[in-house]
């Protein structure tokens, strides 16, 4: 069987990396872009659906991609402790690729307001974690600042080098697909995801393949939606917590996908995201953070705009396990408890 060598190694023409360039790698790309018929089947019209499910990448989330770039450069510029402001994926990420690098990584988090599973990724990766009593706006405020006065390096998103790993999942459904999708749905926090499929989508079709561009539709959590409003949001809410953010410092650059693309943003509620968030589980056996469910919420809200036969690319950011209590806290589970341990009770309770 062939060993997938990391999405450095496998578009590296694509990259900005040389050959002096120390690859920093963990093998992260080549995630399944899965059919996911019974969503498509409540579009109606012809449509296919598929979901780009990265939370499949080694630390579980797509914010992978952008790190191995991001920890590489870092390493060929010969520094020693990198730092990010994250809603936890990011910090994860940031944690386990500096850590391999052989690096320090500090990284600041809301306080209270990151997933149990990232805060623990963080920890065990070994990261300097600064819990701050504020949103993430602000973490990334003064991560921003540390950077300009302190030896470590930026991994946030306004570091160039993350967009250009993270474009690579868009050639990777053009690879599968032999085309790009009509529809690309994706949940939107900061921003800089939707910025780089859009220009892995549009890099693509000017090298070797002739595609057309997909319509770029972005989404946000209601109570956390500064795009689709065009403003800011002082105390964003959301289950969501990944995309609980009021800010997106790659606003100018997401709304150029937008326009560009023909594209749009819309919101979903909490509720709309944890309906699809079960559905994606219970009907087809994918578990994805809620975060990531936003997309499928909001193809679901704006079916009647699919048009017929169209191909549609949801695009699942980060792995269920991220985030166990929402989970738990929002299933429709039969979970008997407190048994007495006899068959007789067991098959009674399984209704034989
Ligand atoms: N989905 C998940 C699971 C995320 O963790 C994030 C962002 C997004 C979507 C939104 O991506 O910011 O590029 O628009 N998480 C960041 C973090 C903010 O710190 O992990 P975006």
């Amino acid at each position: 069987m062939h060993n997938w060598p990391g999405l450095i190694e496998a578009y590296r023409g694509w990259l900005p990396v040389s050959a002096k360039t120390p690859v920093i790698t963990l093998h992260e790309g080549a995630t399944p872009l899965i059919p996911v018929p019974s969503i498509a089947e409540r579009i109606g019209k012809g449509v296919r659906v598929f979901v780009k499910y990265d939370g499949l990448n080694p630390t579980g989330s797509f914010k992978d991609r952008g790190m191995t770039m991001a920890i590489s450069k870092a390493k060929e510029a010969g520094c020693e402790a990198v730092i990010c402001a994250s809603t936890g994926n990011t910090s994860a990420a940031a944690a386990a690729y500096a850590r391999r690098g052989g690096m320090r990584s500090f990284v600041l988090i809301p306080d209270g307001y990151v997933a149990q599973g990232k805060l623990a990724q963080a920890l065990i990766y070994g990261a300097e974690v600064l819990a701050i009593r504020g949103n993430f706006d602000r973490a990334l405020d003064i991560v921003r600042e540390a950077a300009e006065k302190y030896p470590v390096t930026l991994v946030n998103s306004t570091n160039p080098y993350r967009l250009q790993g993270q474009k690579t999942a868009a050639f990777e459904i053009v690879d599968a697909l032999g085309y790009a999708p009509d529809w690309l749905c994706i949940p939107m926090g900061n921003a800089g995801n939707i910025t780089a499929y859009w220009m892995g989508f549009q890099e693509y079709q000017q090298g070797v393949h002739n595609h057309k561009l997909p319509r770029m539709m972005g989404f946000q959590a209601s109570g956390s939606a500064p795009l689709v409003y065009d403003t800011t949001v002082d105390n964003p809410n959301t289950i969501a917590t990944a995309i609980r953010i009021g800010n997106p410092v790659n606003r100018a650059k997401a709304i150029d996908a937008r326009n560009a693309s023909n594209g749009a943003f819309f919101e979903v509620t909490d509720a709309e995201i944890i309906t699809a968030y079960q559905f994606l589980s219970c009907k087809e056996g994918i578990f994805c953070e809620p975060a990531s469910a936003a997309s499928v919420a909001g193809l679901f809200k704006r079916k009647d705009e699919v048009p017929a036969g169209a191909t549609v690319v949801c695009v699942l950011t980060g792995n269920g396990l991220k985030d166990p209590d929402c989970a738990i806290n929002n299933n429709d589970a039969a979970f008997h408890t407190n048994l007495d341990p006899d068959l007789d009770t067991v098959a009674n309770t399984m209704g034989f």
